[in-house]
Formats: structure tokens, C-alpha cells, sequence
């Protein structure tokens, strides 16, 4: 078990490159099942994440290795159809398989996915998706038992935005016979990502980019190599960090068009950001206004932003908030920055920050991926030196954090503990 020991009030200065898309490679990855053979996918970053998701699809037959960020995927032979409980416990995402395995297989095993520490996190809409193209889907034993001769294209609207839903009904309604119509489809960067990737193999797919997508099934597809996107989440959270430092960073590897509502939040508590293609810079010379977020799908504010946010509104003269309309309780991370000397009320699906007292260090702990990354931010500035527990968390979803942030001039060491 990990630890980051964090001595606060070090400023963050210099350069530093963003780590591709946790949230895309995952939605990426599925789409070997479509087709077999080699891909190779680069700007892959080098997660827990990923080694778990190329676990569980090694174990259906697909041979991955990832190198110097490049994830190389051998989809040849796929040996099962099952996603076991072992793994989707560790990765919600390992729904993702069921698309594709009943695409191209017409049957699939996968575990439901347990909830999460940000409370239930349904997959409804990913069942009645695959119904609505002519699954037969039997819920036994804690997994979904699907089958389908062929599936065939359909009208389907999604009742809500989402991300993995609309990723899932992609994988499938490229295979299948006839034209599948996505009505309300998340618009995600991941997901566009998908849809290019499943087009370079041969998709027919109409309206990327848009919450109206138009699926033309295709007998086969090819396998590609394909480039990743850079990871916009990674990107805030590095960015925050600055601006909670009052510091002077230059990003590279970024698209600053997946972020323009968190670039525009930080300029209105008042960072001074450059964007040239795709670099952005970002200074931070006092405290931040107090400014209210609410999260909405893209290209609203990311809830997956949320945590890091209201680490920066502590530092903020004045009374914020912090609504997350997505999941109405990923709050965990607000009785640990409370124990930092934080004043946070939540109230209903909001999360109301008194900010402006000092932080002070503490031993803190991890209780989900986002919810770490706040934490470290809050250690950057906080008096004294702060524990942060099970930095595991953490390294689901961010590469070497504390090399790159000792490269901006934090003061951060990961030491392995035995405190759980
Ligand atoms: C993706 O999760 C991301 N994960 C999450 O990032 C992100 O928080 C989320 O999208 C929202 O942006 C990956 O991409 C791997 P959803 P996903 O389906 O697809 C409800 C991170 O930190 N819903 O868009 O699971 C759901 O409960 C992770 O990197 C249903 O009701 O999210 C939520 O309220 C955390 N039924 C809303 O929709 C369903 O069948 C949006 O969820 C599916 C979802």
C-alpha cells in the first residue's frame, strides 16, 4: 500500500505534457473484439486502468502489451466471451465488452458491475440498448447472460447522457445487420474518439460529434493503429494544481477544445490563460475569486472535475458551491478536506465551501480516483507535510503524478506504508 507524503506551499512552475485519455483507450480497447488482429494504439498513458482492462480482455484471448505508451493489442483468437466478476469489480468499464462480444460473437457473460464509492452506477440503459438490436439478456448469479443470431440496427433514445452507454451501443451497431439511429448520445471527446476509430476500421457512422448518431452496420471491419487523445480530466487536474499554487505552468499535448468550460471557470476566479494549438498557459498570482460549477455532460463542467474544484474553492475568499447533477453524491472527498481545516457543508447534491481559512496538513485518505487527486491538490498548499492513503486510487487514473509534479517543483514522495 502507497502513501504521498506532501510538503505544501511550493509553487508550481515549468513545463509539463499531458498523459493520453484514461477515459478514451478504455472505450478504445473494446473495439478489438470487432476485429481480429494487431492495433496498436499510441499516446496510451501507462495506468492501473489499462493494465486491469488488458487483464481482463487477455483472459478472453487478446494479448496486450503496453510500451513507451504504445498499447499493442493482438485480437486473433478470442479464446472466451466471459468478463468475470474478478475483474469488473475492479473496472465498470468491463461492460464495455459486452457490445462488441455480442457484435461479432453473438453471445456474452459479464459480470454487473458493483456499485462504486460515489454510490450506485446502473447500467439500464447499456441492457435495454442491446435489447432494442435483438439481444436476449438473462440476469443470473450477479451476471448479464446475453445472446443474439445477429444483431440487427434499431432506433434507440437514451433517456439520460451516457458516456458508456453510448460507447457500448457504438461497438455493437457497427456490426450489425441494417442502421442503428442514437438519439441524445453522449457527446464526450472519448466517445467521438471511438466513433473516428471504429470509421478508420470501417464503420459507417454519420453525425460524430453530435447527440444524433447514424450507424450503417457493415459486415466487417478491419484492425488499425490509432492515436489517443490527451486526457482532459488530467489536464484540469494540473491546471488546478497550479492555480492553487499560484503558479506559472506551460501544458503541452492538450486539446484545448475539450475543456473550454473549465478554461473559462479558471479565467473568471482570475488565472490569466494563453492557448496556441495545443499548449496552454496558465498564471496564477493571488487567491482565487469564489465562483459557483455545476456539472452537466460534455460540454458542460466534468463532474470528473468536480473534486479538484472545490479543492480551489477553499482557497477562495468567499462562498462557493459545487453542484454535481451527475453523480449526486461524489462528495467523499469533503470530510477529508473538512479534517484539513476546510469549511464545506453539503447540502442536497451540492457541496458549499466557506473558503479562504488556511489548510493544514493532516493524514488524509483516498476514497476514489478524483477524490485523491483533490487531496494532493490540497496537500500542494496546506501547512506542514500531509499524508495522503491509498494513493491506489490515484493511480487508476493519473501516470507518475508525483514525477511530474516534483518536475513543477512540488514537494511530494510516494513512500509505501502500511497504514490501510
Ligand atoms: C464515464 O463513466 C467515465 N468513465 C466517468 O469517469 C465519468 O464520471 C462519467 O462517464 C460521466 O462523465 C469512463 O469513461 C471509463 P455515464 P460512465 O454512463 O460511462 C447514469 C473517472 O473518474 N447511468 O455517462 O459509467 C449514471 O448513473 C470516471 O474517470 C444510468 O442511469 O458514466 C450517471 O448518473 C468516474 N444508467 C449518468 O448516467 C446507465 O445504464 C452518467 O453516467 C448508465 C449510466
Amino acid at each position: 500500500m502507497d502513501k504521498f507524503v506532501i510538503e505544501g506551499g511550493h509553487r508550481l512552475s515549468g513545463k509539463v505534457a499531458v498523459a493520453g485519455s484514461k477515459n478514451s483507450l478504455l472505450a478504445l480497447i473494446p473495439a478489438v473484439l470487432l476485429a481480429p488482429g494487431i492495433y496498436r494504439i499510441h499516446n496510451a498513458p501507462n495506468l492501473r486502468d489499462v493494465w486491469t482492462f488488458s487483464r481482463l480482455f487477455g483472459s478472453m484471448g487478446v494479448h496486450a502489451e503496453l510500451n513507451n505508451n504504445e498499447l499493442f493489442l493482438d485480437s486473433t483468437t478470442i479464446t472466451s466471451f466471459e468478463a468475470p466478476y474478478e475483474h469488473v469489480k475492479k473496472m465498470r468499464a468491463s461492460i464495455y465488452a459486452l457490445g462488441p462480444l455480442l457484435a461479432r460473437h453473438g453471445q456474452a457473460k459479464i459480470s454487473l458491475p458493483g456499485g462504486c464509492a460515489f454510490g450506485p452506477r446502473p447500467v439500464d440503459l447499456h441492457l435495454k440498448g442491446m435489447e432494442r438490436l435483438g439481444a436476449v439478456i438473462e440476469l443470473d448469479g450477479g451476471y448479464i447472460n446475453a445472446k443474439a443470431e445477429r444483431l440487427h440496427g434499431a432506433k434507440f433514445n437514451f433517456d439520460i447522457s451516457s458516456v458508456g452507454a453510448t460507447v457500448n451501443m457504438l461497438l455493437a451497431a457497427s456490426l450489425a445487420k441494417g442502421t442503428t439511429l442514437l438519439t441524445n448520445a453522449a457527446v464526450e471527446p472519448e466517445v467521438t474518439a471511438l466513433a473516428r476509430m471504429l470509421v478508420k476500421m470501417g464503420a459507417k457512422i454519420d453525425g460524430i460529434g453530435t447527440t444524433t448518431l447514424e450507424i450503417e452496420g457493415v459486415d466487417d471491419l478491419k484492425p488499425v493503429d490509432e492515436t489517443n487523445i490527451p486526457d482532459r480530466i488530467e489536464a484540469a487536474t494540473l491546471l488546478i494544481a497550479a492555480a492553487m499554487t499560484r503558479g506559472k505552468i506551460t501544458m503541452t499535448n492538450v486539446n484545448p477544445y475539450h475543456m473550454t468550460n473549465v478554461l473559462a471557470k479558471l479565467e473568471e476566479v482570475g488565472c490569466t490563460i494563453d492557448v496556441t494549438g495545443e499548449t496552454i498557459e496558465l498564471e496564477m498570482n493571488d487567491a482565487p475569486q469564489p465562483a459557483h460549477i455545476t456539472t452537466t455532460p460534455y460540454p458542460g463542467f466534468p463532474t470528473d472535475v468536480q473534486a479538484q474544484w472545490t479543492s480551489l474553492m477553499c482557497l477562495a475568499n468567499g462562498t462557493s458551491r459545487t453542484t454535481d447533477t451527475i453523480y449526486t453524491t461524489r462528495f467523499g472527498y469533503v470530510p477529508e478536506l473538512v479534517r484539513m481545516g476546510a469549511s464545506i457543508d453539503i447540502v442536497d447534491n451540492s457541496a458549499i465551501v466557506q473558503g479562504g481559512k488556511p489548510l493544514k496538513a493532516a493524514t488524509v485518505m483516498s476514497s476514489d480516483l478524483r477524490a485523491s487527486a483533490c487531496l494532493v491538490l490540497a496537500a500542494l498548499v496546506a501547512e506542514g507535510k500531509t499524508d495522503v492513503l491509498r494513493i491506489y486510487h490515484l493511480d487508476r487514473g493519473y501516470e507518475k503524478l508525483e514525477h511530474r509534479l516534483t518536475a513543477l517543483g512540488a514537494n511530494i514522495k510516494r513512500v509505501h506504508t502500511e497504514e490501510f
